[in-house]
């Protein structure tokens, strides 16, 4: 029988990620967020963990190559994925939010234009508030775009807030909080649900 596969965001999320795994007793050989490798599998084979792009990671889940994801909610609402999202798993907390230049407040023009690498979340958010847009999408370094005036605004994530702080941008709006959740195929939930299951049920024994 196939593995269950656990897809997980490679980057800044993968450590806290992979502590969280471990302590759940899920553990993996040479599995470190250091490593080049890309796939790594359990003891007895019968669970492996594949290593992407978070963008990627509910891509990959919603099309049944992996069964389960370790995801940001940011990279599930952005990408739209059908899944289901089963357990908070208490870290990689942060939000939306919209920021600008320190001074600029929100303008209500006919249409503003905001840099992001969210372009579903942003234009959710100012279509709710009936706010024409002109998204410039991009795939990182957001906190430049006011500055070399590229755009008016930015909506992003903020963690700590060190990088709007030293760029000098402020936030003029929080849009929503995320954090890392565990997501499932919907396919695999109800074929595999046992070993899944057992999987989401070990996580939860170690979330805060
Ligand atoms: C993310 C996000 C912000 C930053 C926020 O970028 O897009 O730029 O982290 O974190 P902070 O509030 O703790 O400063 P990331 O580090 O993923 O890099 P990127 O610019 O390449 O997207």
């Amino acid at each position: 029988m196939q593995p269950v596969t656990i897809a997980l965001a490679k980057g800044r999320p993968a450590k806290q990620t992979i502590k969280l795994l471990q302590a759940a007793g899920l553990t993996f050989e040479e599995l470190d967020a250091s490593s080049r490798k890309l796939v790594f599998y359990n003891e007895d084979q019968s669970v492996r963990v594949i290593f992407l792009k978070g963008m990627d990671v509910p891509i990959y889940v919603e099309k049944g190559a992996a069964d389960i994801g370790i995801v940001g909610k940011d990279n599930i609402i952005e990408s739209q994925a059908e899944v289901y999202e089963l357990l908070d798993l208490g870290i990689g907390k942060c939000k939306f939010s919209i920021a600008a230049k320190q001074g600029v407040s929100l303008s209500t023009d006919k249409e503003i234009t905001i840099a992001t690498k969210y372009p579903i979340v942003a234009k959710r958010y100012f279509g709710q508030k009936n706010q024409l847009i002109d998204v410039v999408k991009l795939n990182g370094s957001v906190e430049l775009a006011p500055l070399i005036g590229l755009a008016d605004y930015i909506v992003d994530i903020v963690e700590t807030g060190n990088t709007l702080r030293e760029n000098g941008l402020e936030i003029l709006e929080d849009i929503e909080t995320i954090s890392t959740k565990a997501i499932v195929n919907k396919a695999s939930f109800a074929t595999r649900s046992t070993e899944i299951q057992r999987i989401i049920n070990q996580l939860s024994t170690v979330v805060g």
